[in-house]
């Protein structure tokens, strides 16, 4: 069991627009939803996922693949700088890398992910367009502990989202990401608030 604190501390990792984070960083402002962002990491420079965090006034780190002669040493740079601000829970919200063995021993119980399907349907980086292209009529998003393999950690929690005859990817990927963010902040505040247990594949929220 994993006891959150009175003020669960959240770093977010991200990649990209930071949607989910930005809905974090707003649901946080609220002391009664239990929790606040503390730091935001990326993988990148340049993305808009970093001037939501400024924006916020929440400081941020970037590690780059390429600045570490090896992935174990970024997997490892990234888990010292994570662990600097002492999270309690730590979210992937478009994080688009998968981290080492080393991160995931130091938060492999408490390494959330937000995929962007309903699992284990259509993993990957292109899930929407996948789940198109295999013409199911529905599809959602996912929340997950994140494991050592490609989005197949134990299940937090999922939402369906129809898909309509006239979707193109982008139109499906919004109508997702709508439901995945009420999604992440909903199950977020609840997992803070009341901690959880992981049994093999099996997540309680006592
Ligand atoms: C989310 O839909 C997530 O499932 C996928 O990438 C998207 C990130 O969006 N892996 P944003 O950066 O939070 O806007």
């Amino acid at each position: 069991m994993t006891e959150p604190a009175s003020v669960a501390r959240i770093v977010v990792l991200v990649s990209g627009s930071g949607s989910n984070l930005q809905a974090l960083l707003d649901a946080t402002v609220d002391p009664a939803y239990g929790a606040r962002v503390v730091a935001v990491g990326a993988d990148r420079d340049g993305i808009a996922g970093l001037d939501r965090a400024a924006a916020a006034g929440v400081p941020s780190f970037v590690e780059r693949v390429k600045d570490h002669p090896t992935r174990a040493d970024w997997d490892a740079a990234l888990t010292k700088q994570v662990a600097a601000y002492r999270p309690d829970l730590v979210i992937s919200a478009g994080f688009l890398k998968l981290v080492g063995p080393e991160f995931l021993a130091a938060f492999g119980d408490r390494y959330l992910n937000t995929h962007n399907t309903l699992l284990p349907a259509f993993p990957g980086i292109h899930g929407p367009r996948d789940a198109l292209a295999y013409g199911v009529k529905i599809t959602g998003a996912t929340l997950f502990f994140v494991d050592a393999g490609m989005d197949t950690g134990p299940i937090v929690a999922q939402v369906a989202v129809p898909v309509l005859d006239d979707d193109d990817e982008e139109t499906l990927t919004e109508r997702i990401k709508s439901a995945e963010r009420r999604q992440l902040v909903e199950q977020v505040g609840r997992l803070v608030r009341e901690g959880w247990t992981i049994t093999g594949r099996k997540v309680t929220v006592p």
